[in-house]
């Protein structure tokens, strides 16, 4: 997508694999810094601090963190200690499992000395890869949204919580390819942006919404089950961090409220998500999912702009106070209408049709 007029990823080969670029989203939506990170403890860092976040961009950066470990230790044990140190450092979204064991795959069973080029080859297909799943994910969510509009002929509002964006990605997006592709095609539409306390990614959402020229309006996370019910919104669509293989989802915290919502007012509730953040290991996504818990601090204190114009952060919940922080819920399959991947739209149900390959894969109940 665009910034300012500039073409723009989220990530990105440095002197042929030997450092990434990434935009520091913890900067966003007050500031736009891109940041070079050098060696692969620097990636490790950018995942667990969310400089890269969004589920399909940490599968993508922790690729690129083999990338640069392998240039720095060919070795096995290291390879393995790399993975396990990558993997610990955001447990729910499993594009990231996904990702670093697809680089093992690739390159433990050659010669040390075969494994940077191919490691370096492998994270660039990936990279590439991604955009193009994310554009298909777009098309057949746009397919939805046309379909609306023909039914009400007036703008369609469309409800997101969290950010499935671009920048979620290497670019377009999962949910919001969608809205891209429909607002492309020229369909009207409207997009509620759920805040999403604590990280805030609804701004990231608004931000890039903003920045083509898409109308949206930011809620707080507890206005989605109002206007839902007031028939304000035509369809909820939302990414994942994982799908089980019964179509179970874990997204970010709130997004069971409005699943549950949408439920109960019959308004279509869809997941947009490419095959690799599908785990056909699990089945009942409840006890089958680790939920990140993260840091109270998130919760503490809050980021914005201060009367003088300078970023600042505040506290706003005492320290003397407990809070407790997981980051991630699970919409059980029952409560989601249709998941949109890259190879279509089908039930929850349904996935192993779309993908008999990852059928094949399943392994626990
Ligand atoms: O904690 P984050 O910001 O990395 O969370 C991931 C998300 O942005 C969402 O939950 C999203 O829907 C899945 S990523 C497209």
């Amino acid at each position: 997508m665009k910034v300012n007029g500039i073409p723009t990823r989220t990530i990105w080969s440095v002197d042929h694999g030997q450092a990434i670029g990434i935009i520091d989203q913890t900067k966003l939506p007050y500031e736009f810094k891109k940041e070079v990170l050098r060696d692969w403890t620097a990636v490790k860092d950018a995942i667990a601090t969310m400089k890269v976040r969004g589920a399909p961009l940490i599968g993508i950066a922790a690729a690129w963190a083999m990338v640069l470990a392998i240039r720095d230790n060919a070795k096995d044990d290291f390879i393995h200690q790399v993975r396990s140190e990558l993997i610990a450092t955001r447990p729910t979204a499993v594009n990231l499992q996904w990702a670093v064991d697809h680089m093992v795959k690739r390159v433990i069973s050659l010669p040390e000395r075969e494994r940077l080029p191919v490691a370096y080859k492998e994270a660039e297909a990936m990279t590439q890869a991604n955009v193009l799943e994310n554009r298909a994910i777009g098309t057949h969510g746009a397919k939805i949204i046309a379909e609306l509009y023909a039914k009400k002929r007036e703008p369609v509002n469309i409800l997101t919580h969290c950010n499935a964006g671009w920048l979620a990605t290497v670019d377009y997006g999962t949910a919001l390819s969608a809205v891209y592709i429909a607002f492309e095609q020229g369909i009207p539409l409207h997009v509620w942006v759920d805040e999403t306390r604590p990280r805030e990614q609804g701004l990231l959402t608004a931000w890039e919404l903003s920045g083509v020229g898409i109308p949206h309006t930011v809620i707080a996370d507890n206005a989605g089950g109002h206007l839902i019910q007031h028939r304000e919104v035509d369809a909820v669509i939302v990414g994942a961090d994982r799908i089980t293989a019964i179509g179970d989802v874990a997204n970010k915290i709130g997004t069971y409220l409005k699943a549950l919502a949408a439920k109960d007012m019959e308004v279509p509730f869809y997941v947009a998500a490419p095959s690799s953040t599908i785990d056909w290991s699990v089945q009942d996504g409840k006890h089958g999912i680790e939920i990140e818990n993260r840091s109270g601090d998130e919760l503490r204190f809050i980021r914005g702009i201060d009367k003088k114009g300078k970023v600042s952060e505040v506290q706003i919940i005492q320290a003397q106070t407990n809070v407790e922080n997981p980051a991630f819920d699970v919409t059980p399959a029952r409560l989601v209408t249709g998941i949109i991947t890259e190879r279509g739209v089908c039930a929850p149900e349904f996935l192993t049709r779309l993908f008999p390959e990852g059928g094949r894969l399943q392994t626990r109940g």
